[in-house]
């Protein structure tokens, strides 16, 4: 199935802890499907740089690797679901990320008749986090995500994609920063995972394999949830 044979916009969340590999699955699930990847976490980041009032509130909250309020996450997606671009259907990488967030976003789908069509857990051990957050970087050209072990660029400090040269580690990839992001997620998004099961649409992939070995079990689980 691709982006020709949809018949609805698709809403897929993933659901997973820091590190878990939402951003680097929901890049290649945008390009194979024809979605947007909506990373409420890059979303954040934009207002921080941009220095927006919502990013200034921000700022302190990410860097000690706690929860945005509700309020300010929601009016961030609420305002970029406005957009055309996300009419062919979205990936939600990193959202909701609390019951809260869970339930306004069925509020805001059943105002557009849709409904999400399955959200994916990434089951990962959080020994294995840490590792995967610490050796990551990105280009700051184009985003495209990379690691140190795992997926380290063809020409070293080169993005295979456009070629920039500049990469970039995140603030809140410390290791005394990731203990507290594991933390707001066993205890404010992990419950989503029931959330999901009981509307019958949750799916669970086993992501401590290769980065190709989870996209082709979600490849399967996103051409049947779209079909
Ligand atoms: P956000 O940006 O969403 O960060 P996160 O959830 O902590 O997730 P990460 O981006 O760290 O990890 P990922 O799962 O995307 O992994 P990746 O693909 O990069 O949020 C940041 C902060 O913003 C939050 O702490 C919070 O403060 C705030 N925020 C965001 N959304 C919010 C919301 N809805 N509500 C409230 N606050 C919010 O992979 C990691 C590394 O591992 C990469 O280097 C990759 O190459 C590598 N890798 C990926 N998969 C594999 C694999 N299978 N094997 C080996 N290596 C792999």
């Amino acid at each position: 199935m691709d982006a020709m044979t949809m018949t609805r916009p698709a809403v897929l969340i993933l659901l997973g802890p820091p590190g878990a590999g939402k951003g680097t699955q929901a890049r290649m699930l945008e390009e194979r499907f024809g979605l947007v990847q909506l990373s409420t976490g890059d979303m954040l980041r934009a207002a921080v740089a941009a220095g927006t009032e919502a990013g200034q509130q921000a700022k302190a909250v990410m860097e000690a690797g706690g929860l945005v309020s509700d309020e300010i996450v929601l009016a961030i997606l609420a305002d970029r679901l406005r957009q055309d671009d996300v009419k062919a259907g979205v990936i939600l990488d990193g959202f909701p990320r609390t019951g809260a967030q869970a339930e306004a976003l069925d509020r805001m789908l059943e105002a557009t008749v849709q409904r999400v069509n399955a959200a994916v857990s990434l089951d990962v051990d959080d020994a294995a986090m840490v590792e995967r957050i610490s050796g990551r970087f990105t280009c700051k050209g184009c985003g495209e995500g990379y690691h140190d072990s795992f997926k380290a660029p063809a020409v070293a400090e080169t993005c295979d994609k456009c070629g920039g040269t500049e990469m970039v580690r995140r603030a809140d990839d410390r290791a005394e920063t990731v203990g507290a992001r594991l933390e707001a997620y066993h205890a404010q998004t992990a419950p989503l995972i029931d959330y999901y099961a009981g509307r019958g649409v949750l799916k669970r992939v086993d992501a401590m394999g290769a980065i190709g070995q989870v996209a082709d079990d979600l490849n399967g689980i996103v051409a049947a949830a779209t079909r």
